[in-house]
């Protein structure tokens, strides 16, 4: 059932039951999205007539970092949002964060080091990490404990295997677990003490429904942080993010660019520039999201998942489905064809543990959530 390959890649299973969910669709199914993690609505008005005036002009390459208009923005983004001063020649334009991933370990680290990552954890860290002949160290997290990750997990998981680097997200997926300014503290000093070096990936800032978000820059330099316009600011299609190096390494990463990438999509570092102003459209649909956070929580644990907590952020609620199967992509595609409701499998998250939970995304309509838990009521009720 799952398919790895010997080199450890394995597919995304969500990418699979978008196309399951899909053919179904084509066959006049209604189906439940639940599984995708992205925002339904697109970037505000302004992003969109941004860049309707651009489009007639001749579109070349930009600067290598990107346009400084961009990176002046971001500029003010981490003044206004973090209270601290970034100094813009910092800052990196990027494909989305997933070329933020590519351009960070090959600039910090050598080919054959060993990268530790969170489990469960974005399936991507793992994927691009072995594709690119990195090593990987997983740090176990527990739902019990909010599914943070802390110093002292990390330390235990040094003393057992050694690594160079440190890859994670805070709000995380598949769990939307955030850590606070303390827990970050004691992250960043753990690993300045082990010298492994962090890449904090910062995409789900924004979308933390407890608090602000901390951002790593707030307590040290030494990390490498990447971000992306595609949850908070609804443009996961336009490939646009950044990341903000130590001044040790920012022309590594800039030849890097040159090389890999050019630049970053110019169309879509106009965009990034005019959604940085919209902050209040971005606010109203993190509105939405927290109100289906409360009805998914609410209706996932009344239907008998299980749910320790409600995870911090993001817009993904990991679900333990014992009460109902020990094989989560039997389990997903059996909800999507018979109750028609599409989630991922744990296994996309978590290869050793994930066959025992189900991540459900509510970053759709409040709809579509609530017509998603009728139908898993149903579908539960009916014998799963
Ligand atoms: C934790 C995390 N990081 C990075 C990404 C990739 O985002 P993008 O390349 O669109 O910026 C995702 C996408 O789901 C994610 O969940």
């Amino acid at each position: 059932m799952t398919d790895t390959a010997p080199s450890g890649l394995m597919p995304f299973y969500a990418m699979d039951i978008l196309k399951r969910a899909k053919a179904l669709e084509e066959q006049g199914r209604s189906i439940c999205h639940l599984e995708l993690g992205e925002p339904g609505q697109p970037p505000a008005p302004r992003v969109i007539e941004a860049v309707a005036r651009a489009l007639p002009q001749p579109q070349g390459y930009t600067n290598a970092k990107g346009m400084i208009e961009l990176r002046e923005g971001l500029a003010r983004y981490y003044q206004e949002q973090h209270g601290i001063a970034v100094d813009p020649e910092l800052v990196l334009a990027t494909m989305g964060s997933s070329a933020g991933f590519i351009l960070a370990f090959h600039t910090a680290f050598k080919p054959g080091a060993r990268i530790a990552i969170t489990r469960p954890g974005y399936p991507a860290y793992v994927n691009t990490l072995l594709g690119l002949g990195f090593g990987i160290a997983e740090i176990p997290l527990r739902g019990a404990n909010g599914w943070r990750l802390t110093g002292e997990a990390i330390a235990v998981a040094h003393a057992r295997q050694a690594f160079d680097g440190l890859l994670f997200a805070s709000p995380a997926n598949p769990t939307g677990a955030a850590v606070d300014r303390e827990q970050l503290a004691d992250i960043v000093a753990t690993c300045a003490r082990l010298g492994v070096t962090l890449i904090s990936d910062e995409i789900y800032h924004g979308l933390d429904y407890r608090g602000a978000s901390v951002s790593a820059l707030e307590l040290t330099r030494d990390a490498i942080v990447i971000n992306s316009f595609s949850k908070y600011y609804c443009m996961t299609g336009w490939r646009i993010g950044w990341m903000v190096l130590p001044e040790a390494l920012i022309r590594r990463a800039e030849i890097l660019q040159q090389n890999l990438f050019i630049s970053a999509p110019t169309l879509s570092q106009i965009a990034a520039t005019a959604a940085l102003k919209e902050r209040d459209y971005a606010e109203e649909q993190k509105a939405s999201y927290a109100v289906n956070r409360q009805l998914l929580a609410t209706g996932l644990r009344e239907i008998g998942f299980e749910l320790p907590v409600t995870g911090d952020g993001a817009f993904y609620a990991y679900a333990g489905i014992s009460r109902f199967s020990n094989d989560s992509m039997s389990f997903c595609e059996a909800m999507l064809a018979e109750a028609g409701v599409a989630a991922t499998p744990g296994i996309d998250f978590d290869r050793t543990d994930g066959a025992g939970f189900v991540r459900f995304s509510y970053a759709g309509t409040r709809a579509s959530v609530e017509e998603a838990l009728e139908r898993l009521r149903r579908f539960t009720r009916a014998g799963g």
